[in-house]
């Protein structure tokens, strides 16, 4: 434990030394979060049931960590080379929250990239500014690729169609707060589940867990990638490839939902076809979900889940969206505390 004189941080206790009467400050490792400190995140599967359950304890009690201010003088870059208004905005609440500062990046445009520079010394710069870095990029491997660069700790703000760990997290944290956990229930992930970052680690998170049944739900051309199902196989979780939501709906505990993304899709043909194949209707969801079904998407939703949804008791992905700072707080706080 790190004992200081001269900090007047508010994440610093007051606490008269045993031996001496002294007051000193002794810095104070956030409860249960040892294990996050200095790491970067890359990929869900980075972190153990363990650690994500630590982190979820975290997160129940992160009003705790406001008031002791644990990223003062800590400054976070956020560089997100792809388009982004929840992460981004969350992991900046998450940030200003904790009494930490940010510096942000918005697109290639905005920085050297457009003159050429490469994105090694852009990352060694952003290293030399701040004390860790979240990053989004077109490109899959880019945080992992940045995290071998960066001293600092890296957090994939999602990269390309492969991994988005983050939201894993508040995917994961949101079912656990709004259902008590992800054990035993019966999971529907449907949309994009080939080209979608958030929906592959979402699937990978859940195997984490012991959920009871995993429907992996999607028009043929946006089958799960063989990568995902692989991980599926080596952890024995049982699920299940369907074409239709409806038929498996009234089994259904949680339904993840998830836009196709046309900006990865490789022929605009292909998108063509496929669009507006998949749309959850209150209509169809009355007298055949579950009461207790509960509705997620990472958002940004474009007609995959009609508006009437919005206000019934089965919509959950606006709850999803406020409890990502919450986790990110957490996270945060755990690699910087
Ligand atoms: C997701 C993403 O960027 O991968 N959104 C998000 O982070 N909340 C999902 C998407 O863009 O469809």
């Amino acid at each position: 434990m790190l004992v200081e004189t001269g900090n007047s941080s508010p994440s610093h206790l007051f606490t008269p030394d045993l031996l001496t009467g002294v007051t000193c400050r002794v810095a104070v490792p956030v409860p249960g979060l040892e294990a996050f400190r200095g790491r970067d995140v890359i990929s869900i599967l980075d972190f153990t049931r363990s650690d994500l359950e630590s982190l979820f304890e975290a997160a129940d009690s992160v009003d705790k960590l406001t008031s002791q201010a644990p990223l003062k003088g800590k400054i976070v870059a956020l560089a997100f080379f792809e388009p982004s208004t929840r992460t981004r905005l969350s992991f900046e609440s998450a940030v200003k929250r904790l009494g930490g500062d940010t510096l942000v990046v918005s697109g290639e445009d905005a920085i050297s990239v457009a003159k050429g520079e490469n994105l090694a010394d852009t990352v060694r710069m952003l290293d030399s500014y701040s004390d860790a870095i979240v990053i989004r990029h077109r490109y899959e491997g880019v945080a992992l690729y940045a995290a071998e660069i960066a001293e600092s700790p890296v957090v994939n703000g999602g990269d390309g169609r492969q991994h988005h760990p983050t939201q894993a997290m508040l995917d994961l944290y949101t079912i656990r707060t709004l259902k008590g956990g992800v054990d035993g229930l019966v999971v529907g992930v449907l949309g994009d589940l080939r080209y979608g970052r958030a929906a592959s680690s979402f699937i990978l998170g859940l195997t984490r867990f012991k959920p009871a049944k995993v429907y992996l739900i999607s028009p043929p051309p946006l089958r799960v990638r063989e990568e995902v199902l692989m991980q599926l196989d080596k952890t024995g979780l049982g699920y299940e490839e369907v074409e239709d939501y409806r038929g498996v709906l009234p089994e259904l505990d949680v339904l993840y939902v998830t836009r196709i993304q046309r900006e990865r899709i490789p022929d605009p043909g292909e998108y063509e076809r496929i669009k507006g194949s998949y749309r959850v209707t209150l209509r169809d969801l009355h007298g055949r979900a579950k009461p207790g079904l509960k509705i997620l998407h990472p958002l940004p939703r474009v007609d995959e889940i009609s508006f009437d949804v919005d206000n019934s008791p089965y919509q959950a992905y606006f709850i999803q969206a406020r409890l990502g700072v919450r986790v990110r707080m957490a996270l945060l706080a755990g690699i910087l505390g």
